[in-house]
């Protein structure tokens, strides 16, 4: 008998083919999020699930589902999922790294640049009919070559990001938990700086940092208080590394010129006072959306699915603990 999965939300049918060889699969056709009781049902039999950050796995799901042996979650970010949960009740847990990297970071620049020179806000006025024709001061922007790039969190997107902002002509200086070799630093054209420096000196600020209890609020009220009043602050992160009131409340008072968020707190319900601002661009959740990389994640958490069930070592497994406790739990 083929072991039993879950697949939580739509995927690409291609997905389906490869885990239908080697499962009997159970997807969610709706793509209507399961609520947490309907996804500890659904997964009371199975021995594996194919998540995305929007199915919260935790310790009361995991011990109403003893059959679950792997959970492997369509996102490079797993704060969804409790890895110590998993660990301790030998559930292997995996992500997927790199194959979004390129995507996010081009969608990084499309907030930066949006954000910078007011790409929404004008477009919106022109749908409205707002636009009787040109003017020498209309919708001034700033400029972005030559500018000061601030990169939070200088892992593989992040670095991504830094490559980019060379054709912009710009000063780079990034923050991260630890220094990068000189030989990466200087690939990337970037210089360290602590966290408040950095804010202090750029001009643009953007954020690459996984979500975390460390990374809760990294940018508050203090942390705006040091960025420029010029500044822009860009989030394509994750909702909760940014305190969201604290910015709304610099942005409104206009401690800060703008931003470009594609995250948010309690996302998708919004704070409304977002959608009242001019100097926001807001995107809905979209930084690795494009066809060939939402495709490539499916693919690549369908892989670590059947690896794990397989008796195999998934490829991206996040908590190599479960292994040890795993071998208790049977197929
Ligand atoms: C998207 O937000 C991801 O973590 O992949
Ligand atoms: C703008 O359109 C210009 O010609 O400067």
């Amino acid at each position: 008998m083929k072991p039993k999965v879950l697949v939580t939300r739509e995927v690409f049918d291609e997905a389906l083919e490869i885990l239908g060889r080697h499962f009997e699969v159970t997807a969610n056709q709706s793509d209507r999020p399961f609520p947490p009781d309907e996804l500890a049902r659904q997964l009371a039999d199975k021995a594996g699930a194919l998540t995305t950050l929007t199915d919260r796995i935790d310790a009361t799901l995991l011990e109403r589902c003893s059959r679950l042996k792997a959970v492997c979650n369509i996102a490079v970010g797993f704060n969804n999922i409790d890895l110590a949960a998993c660990s301790a009740l030998g559930v292997m847990a995996t992500n997927t790294p790199g194959v979004l990297d390129d995507s996010t970071a081009d969608f990084t620049w499309a907030l930066i640049l949006a954000a910078a020179r007011r790409v929404t806000e004008a477009e919106a006025a022109l749908r409205a009919g707002e636009w009787k024709g040109w003017k020498l001061k209309q919708f001034l922007g700033q400029d972005v070559h030559h500018a000061t790039l601030g990169i939070v969190g200088m892992g593989r997107i992040g670095q991504a990001v830094a490559r980019r902002a060379r054709g912009f002509d710009m000063k780079v200086v990034y923050h991260n938990t630890r220094r990068l070799d000189a030989g990466i630093e200087q690939a990337c054209g970037a210089a360290y700086a602590g966290l408040d420096e950095l804010l202090e000196r750029a001009d643009i600020v953007t954020l690459h940092v996984p979500y975390s209890p460390t990374t809760h609020h990294l940018i508050g009220a203090k942390q705006l208080a040091r960025m420029k009043p010029t500044a822009l602050l860009v989030n394509a992160a994750r909702g909760g590394v940014v305190d969201d009131g604290a910015l709304l409340a610099a942005l409104r008072e206009g401690r800060l010129a703008g931003a470009g968020l594609d995250v948010f707190e309690n996302e998708p319900a919004l704070d409304p006072g977002f959608l009242a601002l001019k100097n926001v661009v807001l995107t809905p959740h979209i930084a690795s959306s494009t066809e060939a990389t939402r495709r490539k994640m499916a693919l690549m958490a369908a892989e670590n699915l059947i690896a794990a069930l397989t008796a195999q070592r998934p490829p991206n497994l996040l908590n190599p603990d479960a292994l040890a406790t795993a071998s208790k739990r049977s197929l």
